[in-house]
């Protein structure tokens, strides 16, 4: 793991725009994992403020993490919607080309294992963009996930609606259920790059890092990748020892 600690987010942001607008200028067709979430936002805006500056995004491949079970791509906080608004039309990528998965379909199993089949199918992930829940979470494998793990259907844990609960109208209309990529497909990513920002995060980020490396805390799992770059401010990076 790479790790950069600052006190200014808007430089973390710049220089994870800076990796990815590098990974486009190599390989316009990269297929660049999106992380939905608060953290990212200002990333994708970076990257948005670019496009509009000239850097052609459009031929990016996109895919995603996870995804509600029972939202349609239309409802606001289901995360095809969120990827729609913040990555496919600014950046002018066909909606048509995104793989994502389909939350809403009748079967949720099989759409997660249609999901995963596709990525494989583009080849993997060429640089995961990730972040971390406060109970240690990556995508919505929960704590006692396995390393092994691939994509299929999970069950959110009370704290993790809790967290997310802030985007909906209350706790009871946040979905129990979500589809997931799993920790052994997310570690396959060729490179990855994770954003924390704030306190809330410190803990889990101290666990993940320094931690040993166990399915209680998901996000530690990451310590097995070949390739992350992991961009902290200084209050999530507080509870660091070194
Ligand atoms: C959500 C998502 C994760 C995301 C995490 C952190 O539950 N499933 O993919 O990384 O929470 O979100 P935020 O960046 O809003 O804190």
């Amino acid at each position: 793991m790479r790790i950069t600690i600052g006190s200014d987010r808007s430089r973390l942001i710049t220089q994870a725009a800076d990796a990815v607008e590098e990974l486009v200028r190599t390989t316009p067709d990269a297929v660049l994992g999106i992380a939905t979430g608060s953290s990212p936002e200002p990333l994708y805006a970076e990257l948005t403020t670019r496009a509009e500056r000239g850097l052609d995004l459009s031929h990016l491949r996109i895919t995603c993490l996870d995804e509600y079970v029972g939202l349609s791509a239309d409802h606001p906080q289901s995360y095809r919607h969120y990827i729609r608004e913040h990555v496919l039309l600014p950046w002018g990528i066909d909606p048509s080309t995104a793989v994502l998965p389909e939350g809403d379909a009748a079967d949720p199993d099989a759409a997660a294992a249609d999901f995963e089949q596709r990525i494989r199918d583009w080849g993997g992930v060429d640089l995961q963009i990730l972040g971390v829940g406060p109970n240690g979470h990556i995508a919505f494998n929960e704590p006692g996930s396995s390393f092994d793990s691939r994509t299929r259907t999970v069950s959110l844990t009370p704290s993790t609606r809790a967290a997310n609960a802030r985007f909906f109208d209350g706790i009871d209309e946040v979905p129990t259920r979500a589809i997931s990529q799993g920790i052994g497909t997310i570690l396959e990513s060729k490179r990855a790059l994770m954003l924390a920002f704030g306190t809330a995060k410190a803990e889990a980020v101290a666990a993940m890092v320094e931690g040993p490396a166990s399915p209680e805390v998901p996000a530690s799992a990451l310590q097995r990748h070949p390739d992350i770059d992991v961009h902290l401010d200084d209050e999530a990076a507080a509870q660091l020892s070194a």
